[in-house]
């Protein structure tokens, strides 16, 4: 009942932040007048680059004839591992992705040489002239080669609550599982894509598409054996990244370098996309094994799982996809007592990456199918099992000892259950099913709960650069980049707000190591949750300096100075705000200051598997209906009912635009988007032609967003939530409801149905459904 709790008298003040602004580069992307990178104008001199690759999966590099490739036409230079005068290594942790391979193959394809040429067609033809001799060593392909070969790329790791073993005996009921969870190609629009151009004293300057300017520095740095001052990244946007240029840039920006520093000349290297395909990590496919105990209402006593990943041939960040797989092996279910482990495995295949969601969409995986799992097996409405096991009064301790705090999630399911009308179409699918031979229909409601901060606690910092001119207009730069997010119009409006000026008056600049250091990666959706503070602080601290500057020469209180529509407020009367900047000019103010912030509260021990990771949990929940028919296995999603938790919206316009995207890509994740190895380690799934992504016509046609109105109960900024990855694992609200719908085909048999649910593996859930009879759940 207190009035400063409320939402509308606090945020009537704000005239900037949560408006419904378009993404500033809409007109400029729509218009074809967005520069990327490979859009920027060619310097003079410009040299291209293709790279040539080993051709096979693993053994030892015995020959390599590079004389054919000199020789071709244009060909400048050709550059190997001899060539690196630094390290030759662009590993972001473990000091294990070789830039060029030296002697050991890894995986097919692996970069051994590039080649630099005057055009690209001529560097591209002359690599395909290169002999490269190896012997052929013993390859791991699959999870179930790694396995079977024993090879880990990191320990197993695990985390233990209570004793899972003595809590499953006790259980009243108890079901084994498995499930297959595929990964993911990223698909960015624009390719992996840098240019290079040197300067004088041996500098570099980088254009580079990528999520992780500060890492890309120093990587390059490294490459060159130069300082890490003497390489500047920058950014302006990148076409799509979705976590595949959070490490997986350095290389190419490596090579373009190199190839700047050895020739002299500015270089370019744009993957072809079957390259980029063939040469990147994606997200990783896990193997996962389950145990849960519950009671006869649903109710989860004990969970133990195994989930094992495919890594690649190096570590890259498994580690920490990992673990976040762990982290949301809960997804929102309190869990009495767990143990859950990941096995790390090693494979002859490009190292797979960061992916939209880092591993919790994996993780979510399990727990949603073992709530499916306890449903069919009771002959509940899954939906009740799901509202049973949420965190609340049962217990709010996550298995890794953080406590749920700020849990929304039963009053966002009841909201999103009664505006999808779930229990009257639950309704009518049954009946629908019961007449309808041969097209089934599910229906499936999923909640998400995803942690937000980095899990690896350092990185949760962020800096921020802001200038006032003489004029009054505004340059911003932070750590932060652009990826189609929407990341800098949501800090423009932070600044805007707090100069009390209209958002276009702030100019929003490239992302560059040279204005803002020692970054973290634009990732784990944090992006606006620290580099918002962060130029909140910098503009902040110009502005307090205004403000005192204002009171002084005005001789009012500071108190009575307030900046808004553009004007300063002095006392009784006001002043345009570029009026105040001139005279704080000519009264010698500084009008520039950095900012930085550090998310609060955080902590983590790896060793006990316990600390509070997260600074807070984003929610949502998503009901979806879906029609399979079981004879050819075709699969449509028909209505989509979201609610989704971004806290108080920075900018509606952009968030509902991350839901739908992220939904869309998660379907694509669960549905369509097979990667397929051939068992010598090509991938045969290397193109358009062979990879599915969603396209317009994939969305639903009822495809309803609701923002969920309640503020972040902890101090973000302006109290909003980060919103990048979560809205991905909604769609496990499709997977759900198209087991649901084979599920109506024999409702005493569980649906082992893998991910994706492409119509081949629908069409193997749906006979193994239909040969099976007995209900195959006690122990
Ligand atoms: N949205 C678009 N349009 N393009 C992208 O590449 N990447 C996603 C998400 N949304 C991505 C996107 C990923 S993986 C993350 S971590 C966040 O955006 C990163 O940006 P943020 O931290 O500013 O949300
Ligand atoms: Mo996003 S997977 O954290 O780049």
């Amino acid at each position: 009942m207190s009035a400063p709790l409320d939402r509308r008298s606090d945020d009537l003040r704000l005239r900037v932040v949560r408006r419904a602004l378009r993404h500033d580069s809409a007109p400029k992307h729509v218009a074809g007048e967005a520069r990327f990178i490979d859009d920027l104008r060619e310097p003079e001199g410009l040299l291209h680059i293709a790279v040539g690759g080993a051709p096979v999966a693993a053994g030892q590099l015995l020959g390599v004839d590079l004389t054919a490739v000199k020789a071709a036409p244009g060909v400048v230079r050709v550059l190997t591992a001899a060539d690196v005068p630094g390290k030759n290594d662009v590993s972001p942790i473990a000091g294990d992705d070789p830039v060029f391979v030296d002697s050991q193959v890894q995986f097919y394809g692996q970069v051994v040489f590039a080649v630099i040429a005057q055009t690209r067609a001529q560097a591209r033809r002359a690599a395909r002239l290169a002999r490269i001799e190896t012997a052929t060593g013993t390859a791991s392909i699959t999870v179930d080669d790694a396995l079977a070969n024993d090879v880990h790329i990191l320990p197993d790791y695990t985390f233990r609550k209570d004793d899972s073993a003595a809590a499953l005996v006790a259980s009243p009921k108890r079901l084994k599982g498995r499930l297959r969870i595929g990964g993911q190609e990223h698909f960015y629009l624009e390719g992996q894509v840098s240019l290079a151009i040197p300067g004088e004293d041996g500098d570099m300057l980088v254009h580079v598409s990528t999520q992780h300017p500060s890492e890309c520095q120093h990587l390059v740095a490294k490459v060159l054996g130069v300082p890490d001052a003497a390489v500047t990244i920058e950014v302006r946007r990148m076409g799509g990244a979705f976590g595949g240029k959070e490490t997986q840039s350095a290389q190419w920006a490596a090579i373009a370098a190199l190839g700047a520093r050895i020739t002299g000349h500015p270089c370019k290297i744009r993957l072809d996309r079957d390259d980029d395909m063939c040469l990147t990590g994606k997200r990783h496919d896990f193997l996962a094994d389950y145990e849960v105990g519950f009671d006869d209402k649903g109710v989860i006593t004990a969970l133990e799982t195994v989930m094992a990943s495919r890594c690649g041939y190096s570590v890259d960040v498994s580690g920490a996809i990992n673990d976040r797989a762990m982290f949301h092996a809960d997804n929102a279910y309190y869990l009495p007592a767990a143990t859950i482990t990941t096995k790390r495995m090693k494979t002859n295949t490009v190292s797979n990456t960061a992916f939209r969601g880092f591993g919790g969409p994996q993780g979510m995986m399990v727990a949603e199918r073992a709530i499916d799992a306890i449903a069919w097996s009771l002959g509940l409405d899954p939906l009740d099992v799901r509202k049973r096991n949420l965190y609340g009064p049962r217990g709010n301790v996550t298995p890794y000892g953080m406590t749920v705090e700020d849990n929304i999630l039963p009053a966002l399911m009841e909201r999103c259950e009664s505006l999808s009308e779930y229990r009257a179409r639950r309704r009518a699918a049954a009946e629908f099913n019961a007449q309808s031979a041969f097209i089934k229909r599910g229906l499936a409601l999923t909640p998400v709960k995803f942690g937000i901060s980095f899990t690896t606690t350092h990185l949760n910092q962020a800096g921020a650069l802001v200038h006032v001119y003489q004029d009054g207009s505004i340059h911003l730069n932070h750590g932060g980049t652009e990826m189609g997010q929407g990341l800098y119009i949501k800090v423009a409006q932070v600044v805007a707000e707090e100069f009390g000026v209209d958002a276009d008056r702030v100019k929003i600049t490239a992302t560059t190591t040279a204005k803002v250091p020692n970054t973290s990666a634009t990732a784990a959706s944090s992006g606006s949750d620290i580099n918002g503070w962060a130029a909140k602080n910098a503009a902040g601290a110009i502005k307090e300096r205004l403000t005192a500057f204002a009171a002084e020469a005005n001789n009012v209180a500071a108190e009575q100075i307030e900046f808004r529509d553009n004007r300063v407020f002095i006392g009784n009367r006001s002043i345009p705000f570029n009026e105040l900047i001139r005279q704080a000019y000519f009264a010698r103010v500084s009008l520039s200051s950095t900012g930085f912030y550090k998310t609060p509260k955080i902590h983590w021990d790896a060793k006990t598997g316990q600390g509070r990771p997260f600074f807070y949990f984003a929610y949502g929940t998503a009901c979806s209906e879906v029609l399979v028919d079981v004879t050819t296995g075709e699969m449509k999603v028909t209505r989509v009912d979201i609610v989704h938790d971004v806290g108080r919206s920075l900018n509606p316009a952009i968030d509902v635009g991350q839901i739908e995207g992220g939904f869309v890509q998660g379907m694509g994740w669960l549905t369509t988007e097979e990667l397929v190895f051939h068992k010598d380690g090509r991938l045969l799934s290397h193109a358009p032609s062979t990879y599915k992504i969603p396209c317009a016509s994939d969305a639903p046609e009822h495809f309803r967003i609701a923002l969920w109105d309640g503020p972040n109960r902890e101090d973000t900024i302006y109290r909003s939530k980060a919103v990048g990855e979560p809205p991905l694992m909604l769609a496990i609200s499709v997977f759900a409801a198209i087991a649901d719908a084979i599920h109506s085909l024999n409702p005493s048999v569980p649906v082992p149905l893998d991910a994706p649910a492409t119509p081949e593996s629908i069409l193997r859930a749906v006979q193994a459904v239909t040969t099976a009879n007995a209900v195959t759940t006690a122990s």
